[in-house]
């Protein structure tokens, strides 16, 4: 499995970037697998409207450790409308691609960051996102 994964992923799954615990966030995002049984927890701190820190816990496979990594490099300094259009796309580009049977690992980061966005816009504004909805999972190779 590691063979086939490039160095840019190899670096993010051996030395995550951002991870651990974030005292009093402002928005909390959990995201699970229902079919591997991944986890994938994100952390907000946002001024105004700027996400300023942002942290994740994976438990999970190494494309999802590294998807989280990329994700919090991508979202840091992002203002709220910035990050909601990070996709996971944009995640297996910055990690310069994912082997195919791993590219839902990726989902799981967007998902994550969407679901802290979420949390954070309930708490500020009453409102989540409009209309956004965890991605389901269509193909997971097991
Ligand atoms: S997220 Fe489940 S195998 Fe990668």
């Amino acid at each position: 499995m590691v063979e086939q994964y490039n160095p840019t992923v190899m670096d993010h799954f051996m030395h995550p970037r951002n991870m651990g615990d974030m005292e009093n966030p402002d928005g909390v995002g959990h995201i699970g697998n229902p079919q591997c049984g991944d986890i994938m927890e994100m952390y907000i701190k946002v001024k105004d409207n700027v996400i300023i820190d942002v942290k994740f816990k994976t438990f999970g496979c190494g494309a999802a450790i590294a998807s989280s990594s990329i994700v919090t490099e991508l979202v840091k300094g992002k203002t709220i409308e910035e990050a909601l259009k990070i996709t996971n796309q944009q995640v297996v580009d910055a990690l310069g691609g994912l082997p195919p049977i791993k590219r839902h690992c990726s989902v799981l980061g967007e998902d994550a960051l969407k679901s802290a966005i979420d949390d954070y816009l309930k708490k500020t504004t009453g409102k989540g996102i409009e209309g956004w909805q965890p991605h389901e999972e269509e193909e997971h190779a097991h």
